[in-house]
């Protein structure tokens, strides 16, 4: 079974600066919560109980975030605000939560190898911890049930444009059928030019164990960073490895686009549509 998750959230935000100095990007707010908590939500319901946050030293507010706060709770308490102490409390016993800091900033891939203690011999998810996906059944938990199905490798991807390519993972391969792919390429990062097709991936993963061996012989690739997806390509030369379309909407909060119009989306569906009135 799929109980573990690894969520990387230890990038410094780069793109997003100066929003992202002192504010992680995976607590930029999303309607109610922080885009993480929506990201930690989309695991426990795809029946995970135990996960790693990969963090950096500069970002203790995640880690604040899912802890207790004693003081707040009591003062909640005291004052009969009952909802929000029961909002809080959740929040805390969401899931068995690890922190795990990234000391060098060395790549995706690189955070993943920070959790292979965690991970120890399991399947395990990996969701990204700056992007949202929503849908019935969300993103993760269809990728547990496809991993059960094809008792392999799989993670999610989605139709992007042309000039798009060099900011996602391309990946082609033989179509199985309606949405799967046997993975056979995968290029991180690639030019439009250049790039296998069309398909890039989207931040949520499931795998076996074996994805480390790949990590720990996986050599600096795109941007001098050690690349998780150089890690499934050699992955996928000796085990099966397939993607899947995924149809839900996924919203990436690194960009400005997608983070406004989660907030827009996300709220019309929520109890706080009424603020959209
Ligand atoms: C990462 C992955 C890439 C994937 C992308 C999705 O890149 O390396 O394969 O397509 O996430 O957002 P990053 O966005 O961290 O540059």
């Amino acid at each position: 079974l799929i109980m573990k998750a690894v969520i990387p959230a230890a990038g410094f935000g780069t793109r997003f600066l100066p929003l992202t100095k002192a504010q992680p990007k995976e607590m930029l707010p999303v309607v109610n919560k922080p885009t993480i908590q929506w990201v930690v939500e989309e695991a426990v319901d795809a029946g995970i109980t135990d996960i790693a946050i990969i963090t950096g030293e500069h970002k203790q507010a995640i880690e604040n975030h899912f802890r207790p706060i004693e003081k707040l709770e009591k003062i909640l308490e005291m004052t009969g605000k009952k909802t929000e102490l029961k909002e809080v409390r959740e929040i805390n016993e969401l899931a068995n939560l690890e922190f795990i800091i990234q000391k060098e900033q060395k790549g995706l891939g690189h955070a993943i190898l920070c959790a292979e203690d965690f991970v120890g011999s399991d399947s395990f998810a990996i969701l990204l911890g700056d992007t949202i996906c929503t849908g019935n059944p969300n993103c993760t938990k269809g990728l547990v049930d496809l991993f059960y199905e094809k008792n392999a490798n799989i993670f999610s991807v989605e139709r992007i444009k042309f000039e798009e390519t060099k900011r996602y993972g391309v990946v082609s391969g033989t179509k199985v059928e309606e949405d799967i792919m046997l993975v056979k390429d995968l290029v991180e990062k690639p030019e439009p030019e250049t790039a296998p097709s069309l398909l890039g991936i989207q931040g949520r993963y499931v795998f076996t164990p074996d994805i480390f061996t790949h990590l720990k012989s996986t050599k600096s690739g795109a941007v001098g960073e050690i690349q998780l997806t150089d890690a499934m390509n050699s992955l996928s030369k000796v085990q099966k490895l397939y993607s899947w379309t995924f149809k839900g909407k996924r919203y990436d909060i690194g960009t400005m686009r997608d983070w406004f119009q989660s907030h827009l989306e996300l709220s019309i569906n929520s109890e706080y549509s009424s603020v959209l009135k």
